[in-house]
């Protein structure tokens, strides 16, 4: 299974109790590595969260700096506690504008934990569904132009497979905090058939507690993928033949 989270609601967490919003940030961290645990202990196999947008470049210049530092931070302090626990580390999202420290420890995370075999934590940073397709495109053009794939020849799976994301499964689920009920341009082409589960709690407050009643709440969804029966009731039917 795979679950992706919007950890929305820093700042409102931090300015509802007179704080910086960078203690916001830091508290948002803690969730996230109490999301990470919970995860592994409820055999999510893929837990992609949303920690820095393509739009976020916008907000001031200090709290960008701030974003920054946590990650890195989070990769220095939490990356081999990560590796211990047999978390693998992928990072999606534009690397090129990051700077040169930021993208080579970004680069070790992946590559020190690339053959591990528990949680794949992906971490969306700097990103942006609609920059990523674009960059899909830009690749398919190129292959395209140098006449080594017809225009009639692209596939959803050609796609797919241009994307960060290419060799992650579709995210079946997606939480997002803070009450806020849009997707924000995260894992836009991925989420065609994703659930959603909307929280009004602020992501510094999601503990182990609401992601388990939010994993309950999707196993109730009825999927059907655009058919007529769910995947559900074709299990049962299934089992009962
Ligand atoms: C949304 O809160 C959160 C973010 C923009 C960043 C998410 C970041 C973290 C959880 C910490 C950083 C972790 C890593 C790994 C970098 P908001 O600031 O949009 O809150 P608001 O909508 O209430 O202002």
């Amino acid at each position: 299974m795979h679950v992706g989270i919007i950890m929305d609601g820093n700042g409102r967490w931090a300015a509802a109790k007179g704080l910086p919003r960078l203690e916001g940030h830091r508290r948002g961290v803690e969730a996230l590595r109490k999301a990470v645990r919970s995860a592994i202990e409820m055999s999510v196999e893929y837990l992609t969260v949303y920690s820095f947008s393509t739009e976020n470049w916008s907000r001031p210049m200090q709290e960008v700096a701030d974003l920054m530092g946590l990650l890195k931070r989070f990769i220095r302090n939490d990356l081999a506690d990560l590796h211990r626990q047999n978390v693998r580390v992928r990072i999606i999202g534009e690397r090129a504008n990051l700077s040169a420290d930021l993208r080579q420890m970004l680069d070790e995370a992946e590559q020190l934990t690339h053959a591990n075999t528990g949680l794949c934590l992906v971490v969306a940073f700097n990103y942006g569904g609609r920059q990523e397709l674009t960059s899909a495109v830009q690749k398919i053009a190129a292959q395209v132009q140098a006449g080594t794939l017809l225009p009639q020849a692209i596939t959803p799976e050609i796609i797919a497979a241009n994307l960060d994301s290419a060799d992650i499964p579709d995210p079946d689920f997606i939480i997002r905090t803070s009450g806020e009920q849009r997707l924000s341009n995260f894992l836009l082409w991925q989420a065609a058939y994703a659930e959603f589960v909307f929280l009004p709690m602020h992501w510094p407050d999601f503990d182990r507690a609401a992601f388990e009643a939010a994993l309950g709440e999707f196993r109730a969804r009825d999927r059907r993928f655009g058919n007529v029966t769910s995947a559900k009731a074709a299990a049962v039917s299934r089992t009962a033949s």
